[in-house]
């Protein structure tokens, strides 16, 4: 059986300023991911470059670093069997374009510059990013009544 896994994810600017918190939460709490941190914050240029440090020198860096910091964006560690992964697949390809309808991309986004949401694309980057975001006190462990029923 996978082991728990924790990953974050990000409802970036566009997100929260067209008012889809609700909804993006709702999708991935549905699935049976389970919420173990939750925060608005205003992430500032460092914040954001050090999130992004993997991209730096792209062509879209520069303007990704300022659409991220551009409003708040609400930050949260899911967790659940294979999350990573699974958040991943619910958010849908980078570009929502090209993403697979009933993704959260392909439902509520159209372009790669604005695609809403971010989640973490590996463990080890999981790992980082929680804790970039995340003080260890912040992610609460809970036993969730209806763990059972989505876990075996
Ligand atoms: P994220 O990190 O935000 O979850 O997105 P991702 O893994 O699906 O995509 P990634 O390659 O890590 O790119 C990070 C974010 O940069 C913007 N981007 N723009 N104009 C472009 O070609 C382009 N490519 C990437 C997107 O906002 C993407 O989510
Ligand atoms: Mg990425």
């Amino acid at each position: 059986m996978s082991p728990m896994e924790r990953t974050l994810v990000i409802i970036k600017p566009d997100g929260v300023q067209r008012g889809l918190i609700g909804d993006i939460v709702a999708r991935l709490e549905r699935r049976g991911l389970k919420v173990a941190a939750l925060k608005m914050i205003h992430m500032d240029e460092t914040l954001a470059r050090k999130h992004y440090a993997i991209h730096e020198g792209k062509p879209f860096f520069e303007p990704l670093v300022k659409y991220i910091t551009s409003a708040p964006v609400v930050a949260m560690v899911m967790e659940g069997r294979k999350a990573i992964e699974i958040v991943r697949k619910t958010l849908g390809a980078t570009n929502p374009a090209i993403a697979e309808p009933g993704t959260i991309r392909a439902d509520y986004a159209l372009e790669i510059g604005r695609n809403l949401v971010h989640g973490s694309d590996g463990p080890d980057t999981a790992k980082t990013e929680v804790a970039l975001f995340f003080d260890e006190n912040e992610i609460l462990s809970w036993a969730r009544c209806s763990d059972p029923w989505i876990f075996e």
